[in-house]
Order: C-alpha cells, then sequence, then structure tokens
C-alpha cells in the first residue's frame, strides 16, 4: 500500500513517457526541445513493470505526460497496457492537441478515459505566439471529437500577466462548452526564471471576479487533483484554479511520479528523483519494484518549499512531466 507518515494514500500515478516536445510554449521551453535526440525512454516493457508494482499498491488512475506523449508512435499500445493493469480504472493523458484529430479514435479504442490539454488562448494569433505554432482550430478541433466519443476532457490555460488576460473570452466559451477550464498560475522553473518574474499572476483576481459573478465552490471528491473548480448554472463549462503560490494543497496530495527516464518523484516540486528503473526490468521480480517505491515513500515530504524565498522552482515540467 502506498501511504505516508501523513496518512496520505497515493492511488494516482503520473507517467512521464517522453520528455520530446515539438510545441515551444513560452513558459516551458521558449527554445524548443534541447534534450539528447538518443534519450532512451522507458520501454514497454518497463512501463508494464512499473504499471503492475503501482496497481498492487493500491495506484487507481494513471495519467500519461511528457513532453507529448502524442509523440511517442506505441503510444495506442500503452493506452491498451494501463488499460488492461488489473486494478487501474482510469487512463488519462495530458497533450498539446498536436494532430489529434486523427489520433483521438485510436486512443479511445485502446481504452483512454480522461483528456487534459492545453490551451492558453482562444485567438489563433496569440495561440501561435504562446505556442510557436498555428494549431488552435485542429486542437479545437480534436477537442470536439473528444467529446463526441465520450473522453473526459479538461482544458488547461497557463494565466500569463500580459500575454493571455482574456478571462472575458473564455468564460463566454464556456457558456455552451461542457469542459472544465483550469487556468495554471505560471510556476518558476530553474531554467527560466526571468519570464516567472515578468508574467506571474495570482489565480486569487481570477477567484474573486468568479465568485462576485455567481461562481460556486465545488466540493472535493478523494480523487481530486490540485484545482479548486468552480460551477455556474449558467454555463456549460467549470473553471478551476491551479495555484501552487497561493494555495497550498500538499496535505491533500494523491499522486507520484515517474519520469520518462525511470526516476521517482516524491514531488514536482522538491527534487531531482531517485532512479528506479533498474528494478523495471522485465526480468527482475515485480514485488522487488513494490518494496523499494514503498521504502523511498518515507523521503515524502510534508509540503514544497515554493513559499520559501529563492526556493529556485521547479525542474522544467517537460522533464517531470508536469
Ligand atoms: P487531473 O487532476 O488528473 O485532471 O490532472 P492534473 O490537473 O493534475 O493534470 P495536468 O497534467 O493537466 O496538470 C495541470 C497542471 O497541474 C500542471 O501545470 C501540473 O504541473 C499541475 N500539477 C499537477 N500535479 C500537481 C501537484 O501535485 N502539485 C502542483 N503544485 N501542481 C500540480
Ligand atoms: N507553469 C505552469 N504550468 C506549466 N505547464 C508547463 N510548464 C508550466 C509552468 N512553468 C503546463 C502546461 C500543461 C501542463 C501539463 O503543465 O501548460 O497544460
Ligand atoms: Fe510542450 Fe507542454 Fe512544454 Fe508546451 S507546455 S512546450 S506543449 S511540454
Amino acid at each position: 500500500m502506498l501511504q505516508d507518515a501523513l496518512g496520505r494514500r497515493f492511488y494516482y500515478l503520473r507517467l512521464s513517457i517522453t520528455d520530446v516536445c515539438n510545441f515551444r510554449c513560452t513558459y516551458c521551453l521558449p527554445d524548443g526541445y534541447q534534450g539528447k535526440p538518443d534519450q532512451s525512454f522507458l520501454t514497454l516493457p518497463e512501463i508494464r513493470q512499473t504499471l503492475r508494482a503501482f496497481a498492487v499498491l493500491g495506484t487507481e488512475k494513471v495519467r500519461l505526460t511528457g513532453g507529448e506523449p502524442g509523440l511517442r508512435a506505441d503510444l495506442p499500445e500503452i493506452i491498451a497496457e494501463a488499460a488492461g493493469t488489473p486494478g487501474i480504472r482510469k487512463v488519462a493523458i495530458t497533450s498539446n492537441g498536436y494532430k489529434l484529430p486523427q489520433r483521438i479514435d485510436r486512443w479511445r479504442e485502446a481504452g483512454l478515459n480522461q483528456l487534459n490539454l492545453s490551451i492558453d488562448s482562444l485567438d489563433p494569433r496569440q495561440f501561435q505566439a504562446i505556442t510557436g505554432h498555428d494549431r488552435l482550430r485542429e486542437v479545437l478541433d480534436g477537442m470536439d471529437r473528444a467529446l463526441e466519443l465520450g473522453v473526459n476532457t479538461k482544458v488547461n490555460a497557463v494565466l500569463m500577466r500580459g500575454l493571455n488576460d482574456q478571462l472575458s473570452e473564455f468564460l463566454a466559451w464556456l457558456k455552451t462548452i461542457p469542459v472544465t477550464l483550469r487556468f495554471i498560475e505560471v510556476m518558476e522553473t530553474g531554467d527560466h526564471p526571468t519570464f516567472f518574474r515578468e508574467h506571474h499572476m495570482s489565480g486569487e483576481t481570477v477567484k474573486e471576479r468568479l465568485l462576485n459573478e455567481g461562481w460556486q465552490p465545488v466540493i472535493r471528491t478523494r480523487e481530486a487533483g490540485p484545482a479548486q473548480e468552480f460551477w455556474h448554472p449558467d454555463f456549460a463549462g467549470r473553471i478551476g484554479l491551479i495555484m501552487p503560490y497561493s494555495k497550498d494543497f500538499c496535505a491533500s496530495c494523491n499522486r507520484l511520479r515517474i519520469s520518462s527516464t525511470g526516476k521517482l518523484h516524491l514531488c514536482l516540486f522538491s527534487d531531482h528523483g531517485l532512479d528506479v528503473r533498474q528494478w523495471m526490468q522485465p526480468d527482475v521480480d515485480n514485488t522487488e519494484l513494490q518494496n523499494k517505491l514503498v521504502e523511498l515513500l518515507r523521503f515524502k515530504a510534508p509540503t514544497h518549499l515554493l513559499h520559501e524565498h529563492n526556493s529556485g522552482g521547479t525542474q522544467n515540467l517537460s522533464i517531470i512531466g508536469g
């Protein structure tokens, strides 16, 4: 059982399957992907071992992350592997939506239940300025198809002062679109501190406006992520706020992370990862990996250090998988 000394249970694994990304989001990879092209990411057999170990220890939900998970040719097989792992009830993915209309049907057939899509602006030009790609239409078409197929879909928009302050446009959109739109406070990453200083804005201002306009907080469930959610009777969609700087949600942390090269990250912010790849090898007894995970969980800190001055933020999110 994955439970730490503070009684936190870990039902949710975020498994990064690549750190390669083809977008260049200004807050994440402004110069594009700079990693080593010969990097060896977890193989399907290693992923199988990992999923089994976590599932035996109580994990019920897996989110595949990256980089861009869609860039892995074997993604449908990975989704099917996760969906077929006894104990795993939900398979989710976080994607930039590249070529989504051509891909979503296969992902769904393989067993995908949830999709989180990054859409930082509803204005095509601004979308291009932020991501480096003129692909807003394609991402929105893919989102429509995902909704048609019954995939539970959420949209992520990073809040950036001066770059996409378009709350009114997003709200108008949510009148008819049945997705949860989450505004994320931009997080400081070690390799991008100036961007953070110039563009970070608190989610509290958004929250004040929502409460003034009749939005109501949604009661949190056991599986809830870091977002505080709001609903409104006149809107088809919901809003979520992810505010690592303004609101501390570590007490209800329910997730662990594995990086694309097999490192266990106990927190998004605190560490550089503990290498567990040697125990993921197909010829190693799966209980060895299970024991290692339980043992390492003892090192999970009660809370992240973001509130401390000069914490240095996190590693780039394309490496840890967000
Ligand atoms: P679900 O709850 O499964 O829908 O997913 P999520 O919101 O955790 O996942 P997603 O990949 O869409 O991530 C959205 C944002 O939340 C990203 O910026 C993540 O880095 C951030 N995030 C995810 N998990 C954590 C966490 O444990 N702590 C903090 N501070 N941020 C997180
Ligand atoms: N701050 C906040 N959110 C970020 N993301 C990537 N980098 C950052 C950052 N520095 C978001 C992406 C994606 C999610 C997984 O993480 O926009 O939606
Ligand atoms: Fe790629 Fe996601 Fe980073 Fe954008 S935020 S560059 S889509 S990994």
